[in-house]
């Protein structure tokens, strides 16, 4: 059959497709293939795993079906945001990726859009897009996040998964640091300070996702040459009052002030390309949504992300608690008040489910 009948019979164009389990992964504590957001995904609903590195493992390629299936079973729609996109949208997009950066996570190579359009689920290049979430370790212990401190001493990171993550990363495109705090671990640390174009000649930008309050001058300038490769920084804050910050980050407000505008410094001299900075309500903290926003004004940021607050395992707080998010919350409706204020405010995101 010729390729182009071929392509007509698998009516790959009748279809919307998620691009991420096709071009991303994360590299986490748990062996498992994760595309996109741990906490958007059905995991428990697939075959456990044993290696995190498989691209084209059994894992992987139930969630690809699941795409050309168009069922979505192992995602949890109603808690992502990302965008789903038709076949035709994603060739356009993919092609017009390669002339701008405005959106580096949805555009697939002309190898991979061949192997979507035959309905491969197992595919012929390696993830574009890293996400590294495997070492806990952090300056903080955020009661959301964790019940107790895990410093560099106690990191379960093995050496081994390190050693993985340093060769897949070696093709990629993109990576983001998340998971513990990478500013704090040691092994996250070494690794962005022996990052250049040698090692990774594809690599085009590293996102920090960070607390911030480890990024002062000192630790900029020890970075070396990596700084030319770190364009991104997504700043946790948590928190629009150093009251707020007290109770959910417990870091020093002054000392994230002060850092704060370093990250706005290297941003205005283009040192940096995107600033995000990002806010998990919850009870403790929802009431000061709209001084977060106000003060972020003051700090040229490019975008200001509102995200859902999850039950995770390690997490010393009673979720149903401080869920306002959720509809049976008592508080709910004082969160809706002030959410339909935020969200109308310029550059604000608003990526929070009440589910
Ligand atoms: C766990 S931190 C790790 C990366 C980095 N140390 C930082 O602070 O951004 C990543 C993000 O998870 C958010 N987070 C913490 N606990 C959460 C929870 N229970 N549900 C959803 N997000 C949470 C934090 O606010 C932060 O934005």
């Amino acid at each position: 059959m010729s390729l182009v009948k071929k392509i007509f019979y698998s009516r790959i164009w009748e279809k919307r497709l998620c691009p991420y389990p096709f071009n991303r992964l994360e590299i986490g504590v748990e062996n498992d293939f994760v595309p996109c957001c741990r906490d958007w995904l059905n995991l428990n609903q697939l075959p456990k795993h044993t290696n995190t590195l498989e691209w084209n493992g059994e894992q992987a390629k139930l969630i690809r079906q699941s795409m050309y299936d168009g069922n979505f079973k192992y995602c949890q729609r109603e808690k992502c945001h990302a965008v789903t996109f038709s076949f035709w949208q994603l060739v356009l997009v993919s092609f017009l990726g390669r002339f701008t950066s405005k959106f580096p996570y949805y555009s697939l190579s002309l190898k991979t859009l061949m192997d979507i359009a035959f309905k491969k689920t197992s595919l012929s290049e390696g993830p574009r897009h890293i996400t590294y979430t495997a070492d806990f370790a952090c300056n903080l212990k955020c009661p959301s996040c964790r019940t107790h401190h895990v410093g560099n001493e106690t990191s379960h990171l093995s050496q081994k998964k390190f050693n993985d993550f340093f060769i897949l990363s070696k093709n990629a495109e993109t990576i983001l640091f998340s998971g513990g705090e990478a500013l704090y671990s040691e092994k996250s640390l070494a690794f962005l300070r022996a990052l250049d174009s040698h090692t990774h000649p594809k690599l085009k930008s590293v996102t920090l996702m960070t607390n911030g309050l480890l990024f002062n001058k000192v630790m900029w300038q020890s970075l070396g040459n990596s700084r030319k490769l770190i364009r991104r920084l997504m700043v946790s804050i948590d928190a629009g009052t150093e009251e707020h910050y007290q109770l959910v980050r417990g870091g020093s407000w002054k000392q994230l002030l002060e850092n704060l505008s370093l990250v706005k410094e290297l941003r205005l001299k283009g040192e940096l390309d995107f600033v995000s900075w990002q806010f998990v309500p919850r009870k403790d903290n929802f009431r000061s949504m709209n001084e977060f926003v106000t003060l972020s004004e003051k700090f040229s940021v490019d975008r200001i992300l509102f995200q859902t607050f999850c039950q995770w395992e390690q997490s010393s707080l009673n979720y149903n608690e401080q869920a306002v998010h959720l509809k049976n919350h008592p508080e709910n409706e004082e969160f809706q008040k002030l959410a339909f204020l935020v969200k109308k405010r310029p550059k604000v995101t608003w990526a929070i489910s009440s589910t």
